[in-house]
């Protein structure tokens, strides 16, 4: 069990899909739909702990600029098939859906399915589940700074915040990374200025609630300064 400090927010870099479908000698999306079980699962036990946001890194602009047209067409059909199963799941017990990131250039029906989730969701859910896709928070923090610029809005914290794709969402206290890399990759920048750093070697679709208990564990003993003392 996790005592202490609970996280509110934690976001998911959800690496190592790839290397672990490799290590078993199976196609890439072998190892994305084991990422998908493990996501379902590390959701449900989130929802156990009581907290109340997770935001899960689905998709990179620089995934879907990078990555070969039928691994894309993999995770679009993976997205299809969660979408039309559980995300219905979620609604049913009280949670809402979000998507953060640009839609535009996804495959119409997959836009279509993610907006409905959206919408669909219920109004005062007491979780949130948000699929960044095609995000970058780069671009995320240009596209704010265009739309107060093109608004005449003074640019400050408060206004830029308000234009970022997580408008409404509270800061992630906690940002887990899988799969051994050490860095963010885009995830979150401007959100995670004071969000503690996980990273476990665990691949993702070996990231258990267990492991996720670990990280949570950690997060619970670590002390948060926000700049003081
Ligand atoms: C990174 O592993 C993972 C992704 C680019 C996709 C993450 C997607 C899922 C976990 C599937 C479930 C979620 C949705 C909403 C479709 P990688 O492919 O970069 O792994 P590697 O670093 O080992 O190559």
């Amino acid at each position: 069990m996790v005592a202490g400090n609970l996280p509110q927010h934690v976001g998911i870099i959800m690496d190592g899909n790839g290397r672990w479908a490799k290590r078993r000698h199976k196609p890439r999306a072998f190892g994305h739909n084991a990422g998908m079980e493990a996501m379902i699962n590390i959701v449900k036990r989130a929802r156990e702990l009581e907290i109340h946001y997770i935001t899960v890194y689905a998709l990179s602009t620089e995934n879907l600029k990078n990555r070969p047209r039928e691994e894309l067409d993999e995770l679009f059909n993976l997205l299809r098939k969660y979408f039309g199963n559980h995300v219905k799941e979620l609604h049913k017990n009280g949670a809402k859906v979000r998507v953060i990131g640009d839609l535009e250039p996804l495959p119409a029906d997959v836009k279509q399915l993610l907006e409905d989730g959206e919408k669909n969701s219920p109004p005062n859910g007491e979780f949130t589940l948000t699929f960044a896709i095609n995000y970058g928070g780069r671009d995320e923090i240009a596209r704010a700074a265009e739309l107060l610029r093109a608004e005449g809005i003074e640019i400050t914290e408060d206004t830029l915040s308000k234009k970022l794709y997580t408008n409404g969402l509270p800061d992630p206290d906690l940002i887990i990374r899988t799969g051994g890399e050490v860095r963010l990759s885009n995830f979150l920048l401007w959100q995670s200025a004071y969000a503690e750093l996980y990273f476990t070697p665990v691949l993702f679709p070996d990231f258990t609630p267990a492991e996720f208990d670990k990280a949570v564990k950690e997060f619970s003993h670590r002390t948060r300064r926000f700049g003081g003392i």
